[in-house]
């Protein structure tokens, strides 16, 4: 606080009874996940890149599966935490190159519970909590940490899981190198009616195959995003 004529003064009501338009709320909104994110970035839970990569992709596909627009915004803000609940994880286990005990798997399954707790009081960010909480759930009722199984898993996490394991799969990780995007493709569809709802598979294949309506690039990762030079011929080998 600078005090004299009040310029840099904070007041708490800035904090408690901000009394701006929606917009600028909004803006104070977005100003703090963004530090959320640059913190994530910081622990190296996801790469900065990965995050707001699915982001994008995220809020594409869900306009394609006809999301209303103002719900786009909590896809947007679910994507980019996704994995916020890993800040609880011990770096040893995070970022460990050997395979799993089954003590540290039980672990790390717990970050979608993690990320909910620690999401949950913060009132705008609970539309939002879909994602985090429940974006390693399967179709097939074979995820974590619920087991929930088909349409009882919110369809913001049954679109957002998808994007977020094309991508994953086509980035270089401590314990393995980046698939090509055929490899990936082949396994998105084989996990059509596992891991994924079917529908939801050829939606997004359709609108990776038509080069506009699903974008990993927002404008922020221009030099990181992955590109994809061949053409998807959508259940060529299916
Ligand atoms: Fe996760
Ligand atoms: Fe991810």
């Amino acid at each position: 606080m600078t005090g004299g004529n009040g310029q840099g003064k904070l007041s708490t009501d800035t904090f408690f009874y901000y009394r701006g338009s929606d917009l600028e709320l909004n803006s104070i909104y977005d100003q703090h996940v963004e530090s959320l994110v640059r913190t994530l970035a910081l622990r190296d839970i996801e790469t900065e890149a990965h995050t707001r990569r699915v982001s994008s992709a995220a809020q594409d596909l869900a306009c394609i599966w006809g999301i209303p627009t103002d719900e786009i915004i909590h896809i947007r803000r679910g994507a980019l935490l996704h994995d916020i609940g890993k800040i609880g994880v011990p770096d040893c286990i995070l970022h460990k190159k050997d395979p799993l005990t089954d003590k540290e798997r039980d672990l790390i399954s717990q970050h979608p519970v993690i990320a909910y707790n620690l999401l949950f009081p913060v009132p705008y960010l609970r539309p939002a909590l879909d994602i985090p909480l429940y974006h390693h759930e399967k179709w097939d009722g074979s995820g974590y940490p619920y087991q929930l199984k088909g349409n009882q898993i919110p369809v913001a996490s049954r679109l957002f899981a998808i994007v977020d394991t094309w991508d994953a799969l086509l980035s270089d990780r401590p314990y393995r190198p980046a698939w090509p995007v055929e490899r990936t493709r082949d396994y998105i569809i084989s996990q059509s009616g596992r891991s994924f709802e079917p529908d939801i598979v050829i939606a997004f294949l359709s609108g990776l195959d038509s080069q506009k309506s699903i974008s990993f690039c927002p404008a922020e990762t221009k030099s990181s995003c992955h590109t994809y030079s061949s053409r998807i011929d959508l259940f060529s080998n299916s």
